[in-house]
């Protein structure tokens, strides 16, 4: 077995060779000759001439090398007391029923499906029959709102959307159905079916002619064999965002996706085929894709989707008890869950009752691990606490401590060193490398190992102004960070106007786009601010249109009201202070960062670019009267 250091350096110095030796991980149907080639928009692209289904290498190819009666899917949900553990047999027959049923209305390789499920087994369902026959999956997460499905669906075009009657939140059951009655609505492309799974919480009210009942469509429908797909063709596409309003759909293909994740279960997590792997996070956000489904199917472990909260569902040792009854062996949940149960059981009590000896890492991700969190976590378990980072454009962590190489020393606050494949680098704003422990850009030298993005759905010129125009040459991930003496890896926080509320990533312009719709605003910009609970949470600095009668807490509670309906509940959008100007550079653009340093005590350097330096103090005392800023200094 190789250590990291050779690996890490194969990788970087002779990347086709080492993903050459990573291929036959998987079974290919065809195995690919060309490792590394370029695609004609110049993307490097992996795998080129191989063919496989990604369905097949999570199921099928379980069950014909003899583990079809080892448990695949745990559905462990307290929202619903119950529990539902289905063996790659059982999986099998559900996904191979529900890809015949999509191919029945007419779904083909190549078309997309919208799927906009909560965390239920349909979810996972639905994915895998997708990829069985070569049809590209769009999971859009359930906690936004009409408005932001409907661009998704504009922009993926697809044949079919599945969704269900209902989700729930804590003892909220929250009704789906009629948000995609009205995203459907809003939409320009329209679809001919909407396949709706009814849960006993709230029965859907349907369409005649377009709506299905999932359960009678998948009991009728025929079984449905596997599609041979090229690695390049598309298995996904993960809407996230950007700076702007408007979500950008992140490409995912088959081949370097089922690689890279099947190499990542070992060598990152630690897990090896029938170990029992759970990420807490949600089919809608890259992460569920990655650990929830593909990843550790491919590998043949046993995963788990939990349908609940880390608290009041029933209570802080939840986690634990999850761990416990199904013999977990490693864990990743977003740090911001950790905070919620340390607000509950701050002395981790609940812990003690539940034998958690089957626990042998816990990592974290999707946000900054704050130093309080990590050393609670620390105090109180007996695992190593493995903070990792990294993106939906990547698809699988860039920067980790790596289980399956032996873990590293730790030092609290950083990511550890770089996985290989990704050769990171620090660059000054002007585009050199940065010396070690001095803040910079954090960016990746080409090529992006298999997995990471190859292009945006449909629009490969924004792909290239986002990711590789900033710092020519190099692909910019929108962090801020440095490295050590040692080569460590520390990412502090997002460079551009992404903001990161409880590990959701969410773009400050689709706020914005909500805000600036209320009659009485003439102009605003969103602020992320620091957070203990959340990390970030957004904060609307308004200004209003000349004459307008409206008091501030009229407009913040309208403005709260339209946030959530314009772009869904879990923007946690809860603030907002009316100001006299908006700080701006000479050529327009708002000085967010700026704001957001102050708010947050952060010191920032007067822009050489700003229009008028004045309206800094101005913005201060708006702010300090607000509450927002402790005292004007
Ligand atoms: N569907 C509908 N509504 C949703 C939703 C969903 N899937 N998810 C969240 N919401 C709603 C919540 O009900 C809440 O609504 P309310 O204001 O009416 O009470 C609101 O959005 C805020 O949600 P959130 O900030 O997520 O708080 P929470 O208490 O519901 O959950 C956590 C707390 C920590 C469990 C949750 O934030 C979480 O799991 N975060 C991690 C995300 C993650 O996995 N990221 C990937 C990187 S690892
Ligand atoms: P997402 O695409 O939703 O996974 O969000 C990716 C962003 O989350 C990154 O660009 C970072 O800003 C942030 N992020 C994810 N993991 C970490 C981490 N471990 N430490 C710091 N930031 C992280």
């Amino acid at each position: 077995m190789p250590t990291y250091e050779e690996d890490y350096h194969l990788s970087i110095k002779d990347p086709e060779t080492f993903w050459r030796q990573r291929q036959s991980e998987i079974d290919w149907f065809e195995p690919p000759k060309r490792i590394l080639s370029r695609d004609t928009n110049k993307s490097w692209r992996w795998y080129e001439d191989g063919t496989l289904n990604s369905c097949w290498l999570a199921v099928d190819r379980h069950i014909e090398a003899g583990r079809g009666e080892a448990p695949a899917l745990i559905y462990d949900s307290p929202a619903t007391q119950s529990v539902a553990t289905f063996t790659f047999n059982e999986l099998g027959d559900r996904v191979r029923k529900v890809a015949g049923g999509m191919r029945e209305l007419g779904v083909c390789k190549g078309d997309r499906v919208v799927i906009y499920l909560p965390m239920i087994p349909e979810a996972v369902v639905a994915m895998l029959a997708c990829a069985r026959l070569g049809a590209i999956h769009s999971v859009v997460f359930g906690g936004f709102a009409a408005r932001e499905l409907a661009m998704r669906i504009d922009d993926a075009e697809p044949k079919l959307l599945l969704t269900a009657s209902c989700g729930i939140e804590f003892e909220k059951v929250i009704a789906y159905k009629p948000l995609v009655d009205e995203a459907l609505a809003l939409a320009s492309h329209k679809i001919e079916h909407v396949v709706v799974k009814q849960r006993v919480q709230c029965e859907a009210a349907m369409t005649a002619s377009r709506d299905l009942d999932w359960d009678k469509w998948e009991h009728e429908a025929p079984d449905a064999d596997v599609v041979e797909v090229g690695a390049l063709d598309p298995l996904y596409i993960l809407y996230t965002s950007g700076t702007t309003g408007r979500p950008k759909g992140v490409v995912r293909d088959n081949g370097g996706h089922a690689v890279s994740l099947t190499y990542s279960m070992k060598a990152v997590y630690g897990v090896d085929e029938g170990d029992v792997f759970w990420a807490a996070s949600d089919v809608g956000w890259v992460v569920g894709h990655s650990y929830i489904v593909y990843g550790p199917l491919f590998k043949g472990c046993t995963t788990i989707l939990f349908e609940g909260k880390p608290v009041r569902t029933p209570d802080a040792g939840t986690f634990w008890r999850v761990i416990a009854d199904h013999g977990v062996k490693t864990f990743f949940v977003a740090p911001t869950a950790f905070r919620a149960i340390k607000k509950e059981d701050p002395q981790c009590s609940l812990l003690q009752q539940y034998d958690i000896s089957s626990l042998e890492y816990l990592f974290v991700a999707g946000e900054r691990c704050d130093a309080p969190t990590w050393h609670w976590l620390n105090d109180h378990l007996s695992v190593p606490v493995i903070d990792h980072w990294w993106q939906t454009e990547t698809g699988w962590s860039i920067c980790a401590n790596m289980a399956g190489y032996g873990l590293k020393t730790m030092k609290p606050g950083s990511l550890t060193l770089p996985v290989p494949g990704y050769d990171v680098r620090i660059l000054t704003d002007e585009g050199v490398e940065a010396p070690p422990n001095t803040d910079g850009n954090v960016v990746v030298a080409p090529p992006l190992p298999p997995g990471a993005l190859p292009t945006i759905w449909r629009d490969h010129e924004r792909y290239e102004k986002s990711y590789w125009a900033a710092f020519p040459g190099y692909y910019a991930t929108g962090d801020g960070g440095f490295r050590d003496e040692d080569g460590y890896v520390y990412v502090m926080g997002r460079t551009d106007d992404v903001m990161n509320v409880a590990g959701h990533r969410l773009s400050t312009g689709q706020i914005e786009e909500a805000v600036a719709s209320h009659p009485a605003v003439a102009e605003c910009a969103v602020v992320g601010i620091r957070d203990p609970e959340k990390g970030q949470v957004p904060i609307g600095l308004v200004l209003l249109k000349d004459g307008m009668n409206i008091s501030p807490g009229e407009l913040q509670t309208e403005l709260i009201q339209m946030v959530r309906k314009e772009v869904g509940p879990f923007t946690n959008f809860k603030r907002c202070v009316v100001v006299k100007r908006l700080p701006k550079t000479r050529s327009g653009k708002i000085l967010r960062q700026v704001m957001r340093k102050m708010v947050d005590g952060d010191s920032f350097a007067m822009p050489s670019t700003i229009d008028d330096p004045e309206i800094l103090s101005e913005i201060q005392e708006d702010l300090t009267k607000a509450g927002l800023i402790a005292t004007a200094t």
